[in-house]
């Protein structure tokens, strides 16, 4: 496969201080519910999840009335006559509903959007894997296919999708990719406006597509807040320990040298 074009959007869970927004994942929840989730799963949140530290923090108020818009089947109420029930904090965001779309719940840390150079990876250790960068880019990236594909080529062009399909004709000689990206099947789910959140943000295609894959980056790492806590806590005690030792070490071979 050919490479796919990942732009660095900006997020602000980026960098060593940088953390989750709780608005703007209540931003990709509602782009989530009201779009992806007509085919998309996301079947390893649960409910509850919306309103812990870290995350989209829903009141508990409003995370239970999302939830009980669902209604799940519970086989300890099966009569044989079915067995729905709302569903409850405890449970969880359905599967996906369409069978070849994948679940979203650890999308963000499935893909990479930063390679190279050279296969060294160097990218990733200076951009960070780039999950959520991939998926909006792929949310932005639909364009005119190029001439050189046939009309009824399956699927929809893709800049930052590169594993799926490629027409032959759009290959030179020697089979390398004349376009960056391929033929995806998921159709272009998000244009301008589609989606109006209630705090007024803007809602271009562009802005949709990073709040949403905000939203899915906390989906697949909800801990990344208090990671990078710890991670700064265990710095500065690190750094404070060493000059202790340093100093202590200057006391005990004073006499010494
Ligand atoms: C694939 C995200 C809406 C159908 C994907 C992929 C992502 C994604 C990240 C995986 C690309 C990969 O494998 O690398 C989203 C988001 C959506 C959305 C964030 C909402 C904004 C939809 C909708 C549908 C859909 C509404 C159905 C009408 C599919 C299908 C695939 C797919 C069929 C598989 C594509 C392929 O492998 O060629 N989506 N999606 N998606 N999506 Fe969506």
């Amino acid at each position: 496969a050919g490479e796919g074009e990942v732009t660095d959007f900006a997020f602000p869970f980026e960098g060593p201080f940088g953390a989750y927004d709780p608005i703007q994942l209540q931003r990709g929840l509602k782009v989530f519910t009201e779009i992806c989730s007509a085919c998309h799963g996301l079947s390893y949140v649960a409910y509850r999840n919306l309103s812990e530290p870290g995350g989209p923090e829903l009141p508990e108020e409003q995370m239970r009335a999302y939830a009980e818009q669902f209604t799940v089947f519970d086989p300890t109420l099966d009569d044989g006559m079915g067995a729905e029930r709302p569903a409850t904090p405890a449970d969880r965001f359905p599967r996906s509903s369409l069978s070849n779309a994948p679940d979203l719940s650890l999308m963000a840390k499935a893909r990479a959007g930063f390679q190279g150079p050279y296969g060294t990876g160097l990218n990733q250790l200076f951009n960070g894997m780039g999950g959520a960068e991939y998926i909006a880019s792929i949310l932005t990236g639909y364009r005119e296919p190029p001439d050189c594909a046939p009309e009824d080529f399956e699927g929809y062009y893709n800049i930052a999708f590169a594993a799926g399909g490629y027409p032959e004709e759009c290959k030179d000689e020697e089979g390398h990719h004349l376009y960056p990206g391929s033929w995806i099947a998921m159709a272009p789910p998000l244009d301008d406006g589609v989606v109006t959140f209630d705090d007024g943000a803007p809602n271009t295609l562009e802005h949709q597509a990073v709040d949403v894959a905000a939203f899915l980056m906390w989906a697949a790492e909800p801990k990344l807040n208090q990671r990078k806590q710890a991670g700064l806590t265990g710095v500065l005690f690190l750094t404070v320990l060493a000059v202790l030792l340093y100093l202590t070490n200057k006391r005990l071979w004073a006499g010494v040298k």
